[in-house]
Formats: structure tokens, sequence, C-alpha cells
């Protein structure tokens, strides 16, 4: 057991390793219960390092068997052993040869890091610190070696053996049940980045010849029985390699490619160098059991792991602060790559409205943080919205005012000086200074400062002197540790939207034009005047939303339904419905707060009725159009003193007028977007459904245009999983008399189907009325239910915790005991996955009073719980911090 309460490791502290490792060989023989590891490291002082220091591994519940130094055991005195570390006290300070033997027991590790089994495979997840779990080892990134990796197993249990790099060798064990591979890399890597296979799996194989002839080997690895499912994830494969060799010059370095799926697997998949180890909810899909979000998160992260080959392993992090190196950098990057393979502004509208539910979230609350922390107590906990999304933003931004050269040439810089390197956000930012000659200085607090910017805009036209002003504001909130901040340097791209809906040009007081269309803001305040505006013009502010920012303008709401029909930006007219939307509902929410009759939306109707009967615009889009905020981000933006139940009651008051104002349309449009032909995942398609889903929620919930027996009928002949699913989610929804006949049929249709079942866990804790509570309990005893499967937990519980504000934050407290003991029961099994699930809490300070105290007390019930491990430790404290 690791202390529940370390001291925090700090960004200053940073030192670089006194030895490092050339080599590592390892002889592994599998067994269920006793693996034995073998490791001979091939190590040498390191010259940057503190002269005569002794070796200190990293070890986290090893069992070590023998230990030799250069081929002679070491003696007892020779070393020391602790639970988290192997030190030998005075090596000689030379190159030298360690060799560790550790014993394993894979199906005991229920915690998912290290080696462990997934329906008997055996698998490994070593990032962030998981391979001081196999064998003891300088567990660090910025320890670069080149692997060796030999795998023995009985043959019967498994005929599959993979590891990273290239196949070098195979064969039997003569006289023996058992066979071996072995399995070499020759790009020197960080541990993190190991990884090894071994089980009974089917294979789908293909090729790629890369730009410059190399013939790759690709194959993906799946349970017995489910190969067919894998097709989709090999063609977005195969797509990411050919994008990332046409979008940045980067090509795959070895002679095989793998990827495997496994059903127990505590985040999204993992970028192993040769060998991408993936939660099988991003690998599986068919049409009647994958949804159009699942396969474009298949094909989404797919790219990202592919990546990350460049983004991550060939340039690595040199310690865990700069996560969002490779992290914000290829979340960035795999953005690029959907937005290529479907339609751009669509995928912007999508990762805008995650961005904001997530991100914007998290930085607003307790466990706000910055891009790149300074400090960390449980570095797992900082696989963050924050480094990630926000992440991936800055480097948006990063393109935005550098133009897509000189990003491409940061870009190109960055590849030739750091492959091979393990390096540091400043390394990357003085690639893009130098390529381009600017000063990033300013820029690089996007990385240290957290908080959501905010801009206030006042625009005013002079029509006197026929010139237009725009008064800029920045400011950053007060976050935990951060009580002042410095002005950021903020691309705010922007049109002037003149009246007949063209854009005019953007000329400044002194005859220059923004670049792009991009003012730099790098003040507290600045004032923008633009010359020549001869007729009253809208501003179409952050156009892209090029800058992660919250945004208060002068713009009236007759303003933005202008915007929103005319913009010739696709993001800033969704935009504008949405901050229509927002306006209505906090005003909405504070009437039925305090029993005032509700404000009349007309402007918004007519807005969203507008889209709907435009037939130039795609479906896609106008499904998001129609798409109201949801309660989470309309408790965002109120901030404080929330009440769940007044926020609920506003959004569906709104979403029934919608649906009985536009019933007509809503109707003709759910008719005449029927799919014309069997069902296809691609984005027009996607599209299409989207739309057709999102008129039918909203005309059951009007119990208008027939919606529930529309919703019937889709669910009866649907031919794929999206809209099964969500015509199932509409009748939960909005036909409780049809509930349980819908869902009885869709479990039988699918009960042996992890994956979809999932879904039906999932559905049934989002249903936004009391008795849900008691279903979810009741559910955490089905026989398909198991604490063991993070999937399923997820499904379950998280999606409950997450995905039906009313029901958690019941008045009384029980949604939020409920998770409090979920937490405390999942703390000692996989403590990465029951810190997740505490996440949920962690916008307990904007809720009312009753529930912020009932919050605060399971909070608090579980901060006094004895023996918590570090990761619900560190969440719990800072949560209440
Ligand atoms: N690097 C992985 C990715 O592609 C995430 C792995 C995180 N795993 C963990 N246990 N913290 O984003
Ligand atoms: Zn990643």
């Amino acid at each position: 057991m690791r202390d529940a309460d370390p001291k925090p490791i700090r960004l200053v502290d940073y030192r670089p390793p006194d030895w490092l490792v050339d080599t590592v060989d390892l002889d592994i023989g599998l067994h269920p219960t006793a693996t034995v590891i073998r490791a001979r490291l091939g190590m040498r002082p390191n010259p940057a390092g503190r002269e005569g220091a002794p070796i200190v591994l990293d070890g986290d519940e090893l069992v070590l068997k023998s230990l030799a130094l250069d081929g002679e055991t070491l003696a007892g005195n020779a070393y020391s052993v602790t639970p988290s570390s192997l030190t030998l006290l005075a090596p000689p300070q030379r190159a030298l040869t360690l060799e560790i033997e550790t014993l394993l027991d894979p199906s005991a590790n229920t915690k998912l890091m290290g080696l462990y089994r997934s329906s008997g495979t055996y698998c490994t997840q070593c990032e962030a610190e998981g391979f001081r779990r196999i064998t003891y080892f300088p567990d660090r990134p910025d320890v670069l070696a080149v692997y060796t990796t030999r795998i023995e197993a009985e043959r019967e249990e498994a005929p599959v053996l993979l590891g990273n790099g290239n196949k070098v060798e195979e064969g039997e064990l003569p006289g023996t049940t058992r066979h071996f591979a072995v399995w070499h890399d020759p790009w020197p890597k960080p541990c993190y980045l190991f990884a090894l296979v071994g089980g009974r799996l089917d294979r789908v194989g293909d090729r790629f010849v890369t730009a410059t002839g190399r013939d790759v080997e690709l194959g993906i690895y799946v349970e017995p029985g489910k190969a067919a499912r894998a097709g989709y994830a090999m063609d977005a494969l195969k797509r990411s390699m050919r994008w990332d060799e046409e979008a940045f010059g980067c090509e795959y370095d070895l002679d095989v490619f793998n990827i495997v799926a496994v059903a127990d697997f505590n985040m999204g998949a993992m970028e192993n160098k040769g060998l991408n180890i993936f939660n099988d909810k991003y690998v599986l899909a068919s049409p009647e059991t994958a949804t159009d979000n699942d396969y474009a998160s298949i094909e989404g992260i797919i790219a990202h792991e592919y990546f990350h080959n460049w983004t991550g392993n060939r340039i690595t992090c040199r310690d865990w602060f700069q996560l969002c190196l490779k992290e914000g950098l290829t979340v960035f990057r795999d953005q690029e790559f959907s937005a290529d393979q479907r339609s751009r502004p669509v995928k912007r509208i999508i990762d805008v409205r995650l961005l904001k539910a997530y991100q914007f979230t998290e930085d607003a609350g307790p466990l706000a943080h910055p891009v790149r922390p300074a400090t960390y107590r449980e570095i797992n906990n900082f696989y963050t919205a924050t480094v990630y999304e926000k992440g991936a933003e800055v480097v948006r931004m990063l393109k935005t005012l550098l133009g897509s050269e000189g990003f491409r040439n940061g870009m190109d810089l960055y590849f030739e000086r750091h492959d091979g390197q393990a390096a540091t956000i400043e390394d990357f930012l003085a690639c893009f200074a130098d390529a381009t000659g600017t000063d990033l200085a300013q820029f690089a607090l996007w990385y240290a400062q957290s908080g959501t910017p905010q801009l206030a805009i006042t625009g005013e036209w002079n029509p006197a002197e026929r010139s237009y002003r725009l008064d800029v504001e920045q400011s950053v909130p007060p976050t935990p540790g951060q009580p002042d901040k410095q002005p950021m340097v903020i691309p705010l791209a922007l049109g002037l939207v003149g009246p007949s809906g063209e854009d005019l040009p953007l000329t400044l007081a002194d005859g220059t034009s923004p670049a792009g269309g991009v003012l730099t803001v790098d003040a507290p305040r600045h004032s923008f005047v633009f010359r020549d505006v001869a007729e009253r013009p809208v501003p179409s502010l952050n156009r892209g939303f090029a800058a992660p920012v919250r945004l208060a303008s002068n713009l009236s709401s007759d303003d933005l339904v202008f915007l929103a029909r005319h913009d010739r930006d696709p993001f800033n007219r969704f935009e504008a419905v949405q901050t229509l939307a927002l306006g209505y509902l906090i005003e909405a929410t504070q009437a039925v707060r305090s029993g005032r009759n509700l404000p009349e939306p007309a402007a918004l109707i007519a807005a969203m009725g507008a889209s709907l009967a435009d037939p130039a615009l795609d479906p896609a889009f106008v499904g998001q159009v129609l798409t109201v905020p949801s309660e989470s981000d309309i408790a965002r933006e109120i901030g404080r003193d929330v009440d769940p139940d007044a926020v609920y009651a506003a959004r569906a008051t709104l979403r029934r007028a919608v649906g009985t104002a536009l019933a007509e349309p809503l109707a003709g449009a759910f008719e005449r977007f029927a799919a014309p032909g069997p069902y296809s995942p691609d984005a027009a398609s996607a599209g299409r459904r989207t739309l057709r889903n999102t008129c039918l929620s909203l005309l059951a919930e009007a119990g208008a245009g027939e919606g529930v027996a529309r919703a019937l009928g889709l669910y009866r002949a649907a031919d794929n999983m999206t809209d099964r699913l969500q015509s199932l989610m509409t009748l939960c929804h909005h036909a409780p008399g049809q509930r349980a006949e819908v869902l009885a049929d869709f479990y039988e249709r699918f009960r042996d189907d992890p994956l979809v079942l999932d879904k039906w866990f999932g559905i049934q804790s989002q249903i936004p009325e009391p008795g849900t509570l008691d279903r979810v309990r009741e559910l955490t005893g089905h026989p398909a239910f198991s604490l063991r499967n993070p999937n399923r937990v997820r499904a379950l519980i998280g999606s409950f915790a997450t995905g039906n504000p009313t029901q958690f934050n019941r008045a009384d407290g029980a949604g939020y005991d409920f998770l409090a003991d979920t937490v405390l029961g999942l703390d000692g099994s996989n403590p990465q996955l029951a810190a997740r699930l505490l996440g949920a809490l962690k916008s307990w300070r904007v809720l009312e009073e009753g529930r912020r105290g009932k919050a605060e007390a399971a909070l608090r019930r579980i901060a006094g719980t004895a023996g918590l491990s570090p990761d619900v430790s560190d969440i719990v404290t800072r949560s209440l911090a």
C-alpha cells in the first residue's frame, strides 16, 4: 500500500535521472497466478546526474525473487527493498548489468495497471506508472531504452503472443506444452510504452504501404468470434496512417502495427509502441450494435493512438507535468483528422460542446488546474479534459496565431529537433518561436494559468464617423492556488456582418487589416476601431470558437437571430442559437424558482424554425442547432445557488415549446430524412439520423406530431443501433407506458452482447424520475452487473452521476450517498476508476444550500474513511479544499 497522502510532486523539483537504462531484455513466463519476469537492464551513470548516486528503482506490489549485478547474485546488504522501491546502495560507477527476477499474480490484478488479465487474455497498461508493477525500474518517461521481450506461455491458453516492435523469433519448447515469441523494438522508448499481450484471440489482417514504400503488416486482435466487428477500425487505421503522412509528414516506422481490443480497460486506449491496446468499446462495431457516435469515437481514438507514434512515442515527455505535450497535441491532431474525414463545422460544434461540458466545468470548480500542472499527488488524476481538450485548444490557437504555414514549419522543426528525445512544453514552443520569429513568452501562460478566460465585448457603430468600435476586456477568474492572473494572448477571430449578410471589409483605423480576420488581444483592455463602416454591422465574435473563452457581449437577441441566419461562419450560426437558448434558459430557471410565469421563447423558436426550413443546411448541422444546452451547461452558466429541478423544468418547458410550435416542420424533417438505403456509418448518413432523432425527441417531449408513435415505429423497424437506441431513449423518457416492454425487448435481443448491455444499463440510469435511484441500486444486483468491468460501472453508475442531474442531485442527498458508497466499495479493487467516479461531485459548490450541504457531507464521509487510495484521497481533498 502506498502512502495515501504523499508529498506533492513538483515541477520545479525536476532533476535528470542519476542512472540511465540503454537496453532492457525481458523474459516473461506467463502464468495465471505466478508469472515470472526476468529483466536484464543495461545501465550506466547519467553524465547529467549526481555523481556517485545509488541506483533507485521503482516498484509496486512486486515480489523480488533474485537480484544480480554483472552476473553475481547480490548480497542482502548491498540493496534495500521497500514497498515502493529497490535501491542499490553503492553500485560501481560504470556501465553495468542488473538482473532482476520478480513474481506477479496477473489474475489478482484488479487495478488494471501493470500486467493483468481481461477475460483470460494477458495484457498490460503501463502509462503512467504501471511498469513498476511488472519489474523494478526507473519508472519515469525520460529514461529511454531499447527493449527485447521474450514471452513464453501455454500454447493452449495463449496461442497469440504480442510485444512491441517487430517479431524476431518464435517457436515451441520441445517436450512441453509451452511456446514462445521474441519481439524487438529498435526505437528507444520510456517504459510507459511497453506492452505485451498473450491470449486466444482472432485476428483481422491488412497491409499498408507507407509514403516511402515500407510495407507494414496491420493486425487487429479481438475476442474469438468478433473479427467481423473490427472492419471499421481497420479502415480508420489505414486512413489515419495516410492522413498523418499528408498532413504532418509523419510516416510509420516499424514493419508491424498491432491493435488488441480488451473488455476490461480503465481508459479509452493506449499507444504502446507498435502494439496499441484498446478498450474494446473503441474497436468493435457493427450496424446492429454500434451507434453513429460509437463509429465516430472509434475513428477518432484509432487515429489518436496511431498519431501518438510521433507525438508521444518518437518524441515523448520529459516528465508527467508535460503530459499535454503529447495529449493536447495528439487530440488536436485527431480532431483535425476527423474534421477532414467528416464535416468540419459539425465536428467543431461537437468538440466545443464537449469542451464546455467537461473542460469549462472542470475549470470552474475545485479540480481546476493548468494545462501543464505545477504539482500533483496522483498523476492518474491528471488525465483530464484540461490536459487533453484545453491542451488541444492551445495548439489550435497557436495555429490560428501563426497561420497554417507557420504552424507546419514549427511542427516540422519540432520533429526534426526533438526526435528520440523526452521533451518539454518549452522545447515545443521554442520550435514555433524559432520557425516563425514570434515571441511566445506571453502565449505560454495558456499552459500555466488555469481558469477559463472571459472576454467582455461591447460594439458600437458610429454612423457619423462611419466607424465601428469594439471595446474588449479580458479577465481570468481566480482558481485553486492562483488568486491573481496575468492577461493572456487571445486570438479574437471575428467578422462584421453587414445588413445583407455579407462580411464587411475589416479595416482598422490605421488602414491595416487583421490577418485572417484575427485580432490579437493581449492586454486587459483594448479598443479596436474599424473604419469605412457605412452601415450598422453585427459583429460575429470568436468565430470557429478559435479561443476557448467565455464571451459576454452587447449583442441583442435580434442580433443573434440575425447571425443565426446570415453569419458565414457556421460555428457562430450555431452558437448564436445556443446563446439565445442559454439566455432564455437562465431566465426561465429563475422564473421557475420564484414561481413566476416563464418568458416567451419566440425569437429562439423562429431561429430554430428557420434552420429547419433551410434546405441548404447540412442535416447534421440542423440537428446541432435543435439541440438545446444540457442541464449541466445551464447549471454551469448559472454558476451559483443552482436548483437542478428548476433547471430541468425550464429546459423541458423550452423543449415542449419548440416541439409544439414546430411540430409540423419537425415531423416533416423526420419523414424527409428517412434513410434511403441500408445503414452506413458515414457522416452524411449519420447526420440525417441525428436530425431525425432530435426531431423525434422534441415531438415526443411536446406530445405533438405523434412523436411517441413514431418513436415506437422507429424502434421496431430499426436496422441499426443509432435509431434503436435513440428511439428507446425517447420512449423511456416520454412514454412511461411503453417503457417496460421496449426495455425487455432490448435486453432479450442483446443479452449476450456486453457493449450493448452497457447501453441498456446506461439508458435506465438516466431516466429523470424519482424511481431511478432505486432502479439503479437494483441493477447493481443484476447478474450482468459487475464492479470488475470498468465499462459496466461507467455505464450504470457513471452515467447516473453525470447524465441524470435531477436524480443524482436528489434533494434528500441519496444520490450522493449512493455515489460515495460505490466509490468506497470500489477503491480497494480499482482506485483509478473510483477516483474518476468521484469526479462527478466536482461541481458541488454551485448547488443551492440544501444539496450543497448533502454533497459536502458525502465528500466528508469519504475523506474520513481510513485506508483511502492516493487516487481517491487526492480527488476528495482537492474537492473539499
Ligand atoms: N495515453 C493514453 C491516451 O491515449 C491514455 C492512458 C492513460 N492511462 C492511465 N492509466 N492514466 O490518451
Ligand atoms: Zn493520448
